[in-house]
């Protein structure tokens, strides 16, 4: 399993610090929420402040676009040092001409649905996928309750994925933690983000061990 710290519950007045303590504790990638007022309820940053980001960590850059009209600044990202750019497909109408895009521009390409849209609705671009995000919460904000559903969509996304496009990366998003990561694992995700669960801990490089340890209980206790 791999972890994606969330930056959304990081302290921001000491972020350098931040960055370094979930890279030295094994953090996977680096997930960037961008949130633009209109596709969510809130703000966050765009690519100036992943730009600036870029220079403290070669953390692989973990994009998950919250905005509207995605098409417009994808190119801004991946100048920024986006790695894997990450759009809603409630977002835009052209989701496939955008995962070519993305992809022409060197970075791998992501699309994420909310937790009202079926999986069944990527079906025909499940090829073009690099990345499959399944949210587990209505974004916008961090430190959500898991919403429970989302563990059937995970399935669907597994057998899809395990059926037409072994290579993509499965990952799930919103309200994970110590009480569902294993469960979500087992279900076929590939990539875990977490926000509150790992920089609200009192100690989070050990509360993202913890995480790890937890999606490999036959490991469990031997390091
Ligand atoms: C919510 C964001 C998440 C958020 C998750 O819209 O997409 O990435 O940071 O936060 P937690 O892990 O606290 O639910
Ligand atoms: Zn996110």
């Amino acid at each position: 399993m791999k972890i994606a710290p969330s930056l959304l519950s990081a302290d921001f007045a000491k972020i350098a610090d931040q960055i370094a303590m979930v890279e030295a504790a094994g953090a996977d990638y680096l997930h960037l929420d961008v949130m633009d007022g209109r596709f969510v309820p809130n703000i966050t940053w765009g690519p100036k402040i992943i730009g600036d980001l870029r220079k403290l960590t070669t953390l692989t850059f973990d994009t998950h676009l919250m905005i509207v009209e995605p098409e417009r600044y994808v190119e801004d990202f991946r100048k920024a040092g986006c790695d894997i750019i990450t759009f809603h497909l409630e977002a835009t109408p052209h989701a496939q001409r955008l995962l070519t895009h993305i992809r022409s521009l060197g970075a791998k390409a992501g699309i994420t649905i909310c937790p009202q849209t079926p999986v069944s609705m990527l079906e025909d671009v499940i090829e073009d996928l690099d990345l499959l995000l399944i949210m587990s919460v209505n974004p916008g904000f961090g430190g959500q309750a898991y919403i429970p559903n989302s563990l059937k969509k995970v399935k669907e996304a597994r057998a899809l994925i395990d059926r037409y496009n072994p290579a993509c990366e499965l990952e799930i998003d919103g309200g994970i933690g110590r009480k569902n990561i294993a469960e979500v694992g087992a279900a076929g995700a590939d990539v875990c983000v977490a926000g509150s669960a790992i920089f609200g801990a009192s100690d989070p490089a050990a509360e993202l061990r913890a995480l790890k340890e937890l999606c490999a209980p036959q490991t469990a206790g031997i390091r």
